[in-house]
């Protein structure tokens, strides 16, 4: 990609407000996309994430509801993704998680292993100190593969909108009683939809680069 494609690309991407409800975006650009959380990074590379995309047209329905900030957009977009994160018991540097991640996943020899369990102890109790400072900490996380997703969708031409505005209680409770989530182990960060526009977007407006860029050469 030349310089001309990514600035094309990083206006592509806009909060797009309504989607063409006609318009489905293909499994294998979406698989793409899904790649684009899978793939991001995340501190420690501990990927405390899981992402649940909903393509059933009910349950988008029901989802708006709770979703203020996002209504229109749930119910006409092509996928609408749930950001959850894992709960601050799942990325204790003892737990049961942590051990699959790196023994299982990133496949390091039993001393590397304890030694990564060592200093994200030392995490623990002093920058991340109490299960608010490690729930914040997974959620960081979760907005970076959100970011990933957002321009991996921008550069296949597909729209999204992230969704803040919701009630989590009661999207958490759908959930739950569809049985979707456990919230001992994962509780809901961020939402995003994905799709098509149905109309133009806006122009970006931004502050100049000056006001929030300091150089230091
Ligand atoms: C964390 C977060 C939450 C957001 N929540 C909503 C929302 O609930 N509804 C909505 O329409 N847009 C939402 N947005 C989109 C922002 O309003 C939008 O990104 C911002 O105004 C900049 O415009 P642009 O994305 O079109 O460039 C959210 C964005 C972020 C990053």
């Amino acid at each position: 990609m030349n310089t001309n494609e990514v600035m094309e690309v990083l206006n592509f991407r806009h909060a797009c407000k309504e989607f063409d409800a006609t318009k489905k975006i293909d499994d294998k650009e979406l698989n793409v996309v899904l790649e684009g959380g899978r793939l991001a990074a995340s501190s420690m590379g501990i990927e405390p994430w899981k992402f649940i995309v909903v393509e059933n047209h009910d349950l988008k329905e029901e989802l708006s509801r709770v979703c203020f900030g996002g209504t229109k957009q749930i119910s006409t977009c092509s996928h609408f993704v749930i950001y959850l994160s894992r709960t601050p018991k799942e990325i204790k540097s003892d737990s049961a998680y942590i051990d699959y991640i790196l023994k299982d996943v990133k496949k390091l020899p039993e001393e590397v292993s304890s030694m990564m369990k060592g200093f994200m102890k030392s995490f623990e109790g002093t920058v991340l100190k109490d299960d608010k400072d490690m729930q914040s900490y997974a959620n960081e996380q979760n907005y970076i593969a959100l970011s990933s997703m957002m321009l991996s969708a921008a550069m296949l031409n597909i729209d999204s909108c992230v969704i803040g505005g919701m009630d989590k209680e009661a999207l958490t409770k759908i959930l739950v009683d569809r049985g979707l989530l456990d919230t001992d182990k994962f509780q809901v960060t961020v939402t995003c939809a994905f799709g098509y526009r149905k109309n133009e977007a806006s122009p970006k407006l931004r502050q100049p680069m000056d006001e929030v860029v300091t150089w230091v050469k």
